[in-house]
């Protein structure tokens, strides 16, 4: 049975989707794919079966990712069940998450992405939401989500044994 890391934003067509296919990519070249399984949601359902934001296609598309897989999903509370890690974009994502924790208990687990960002310095957890912003905004997201994602890839190893 493979660990399940699942990947959370709000609409599921930029952060989440962009940190899925860096993750996904991350994952094959340390050996881990067959292994780990990443799947990513929205909070909000609005984008429900939709490909991603064309402007966080681009930005990775230029990086040399490939964007066209991707399939928007809603978050739902079946999703504490199915999946091992948790992770939330945004302060409000992690809020909205846990409202749907089928127990006080688990309300716990949904953790921050960029708790594993090497570059965060104290308060600073989100992936800021580039949707009302340029094309700027969706590079510095995807840099952000690079660098975290290589760390989250380096301390698999020590998830995959807890
Ligand atoms: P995401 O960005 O949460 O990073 O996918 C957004 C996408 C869509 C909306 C908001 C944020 N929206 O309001 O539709």
């Amino acid at each position: 049975m493979s660990y399940r890391i699942a990947l959370v934003c709000l609409g599921n067509i930029c952060r989440s989707p962009m940190a899925h296919v860096v993750l996904e990519d991350r994952l094959a070249k340390a050996g881990l794919d067959d292994r780990v399984e990443v799947v990513s949601a929205g909070t909000g359902g609005w984008h429900e079966g939709e490909s991603m934001d064309s402007r966080a296609a681009d930005v990775l598309r230029s990086a040399g990712y490939d964007p066209s897989r991707h399939v928007a999903r809603t978050f739902n509370t079946d999703w504490f069940v199915e999946n091992d890690l948790l992770l939330a974009m945004d302060l409000s994502n992690q809020a909205d998450m846990s409202d749907q924790a089928p127990t006080v208990a688990e309300q716990a687990r949904v953790r921050m992405f960029r708790e594993f960002d090497p570059e965060a310095i104290e308060g600073d957890v989100e992936v800021p939401d580039p949707w009302y912003g340029g094309a700027s905004g969706f590079a510095a997201v995807l840099a952000m989500i690079e660098r975290t994602t290589d760390q989250l890839v380096e301390q698999l190893p020590d998830l995959l044994e807890s």
